[in-house]
């Protein structure tokens, strides 16, 4: 190939790999509109009674199917688009949780304090949950 026509061809790509990310963007903001809620009522909060899937994952008492649940529900939280604070602290918020459950799955001896650090309630809701 000559250098110009690899030269396109990477532009090509390029500019794929742009619209594509900007599609996938605009499909998490929809699928976004209550899913945190959704997923704050279904893991954070339990009915009132029981407890929920994140204070058994705190407790280490959270079963496999619990944990691999709560693990897919947060990586929809990391893609999801907080609807108060900036997106950068969000990401390192839910990214820190997303791993801090997975580090659950694993097992390992710092693998619980790690996770109740990342689930702090106060300090995530205070910079994105709207009053
Ligand atoms: C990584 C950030 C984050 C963490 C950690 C977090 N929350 Fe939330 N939570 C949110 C956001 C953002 C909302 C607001 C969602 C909205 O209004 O769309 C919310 C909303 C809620 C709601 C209201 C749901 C509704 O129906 O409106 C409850 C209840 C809740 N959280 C419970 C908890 C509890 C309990 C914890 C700690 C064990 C917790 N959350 C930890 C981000 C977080």
């Amino acid at each position: 190939m000559k250098r110009q026509h690899i030269a396109r061809f990477t532009g090509f790509v390029a500019a794929l790999i742009a619209s594509g990310s900007l599609v996938w963007q605009v499909n998490a903001a929809d699928a976004n509109e209550d899913a945190i809620k959704e997923f704050m009522k279904a893991y954070h909060k339990a009915p009132k009674g029981t407890d929920p899937t994140c204070k058994k994952a705190s407790n280490g008492e959270a079963s496999k199917d619990e944990l691999k649940k709560l693990v897919a529900g947060y990586k929809i939280m990391c893609s999801a688009k907080p609807p108060k604070g900036d997106a950068a602290s969000w990401k390192e918020k839910t990214t820190k949780l997303l791993a801090a459950a997975q580090g659950l799955e694993k097992g390992g001896a710092d693998a619980l304090a790690k996770y109740k650090e990342a689930v702090n309630c106060k300090a995530c809701h205070s910079v994105h949950k709207p009053d």
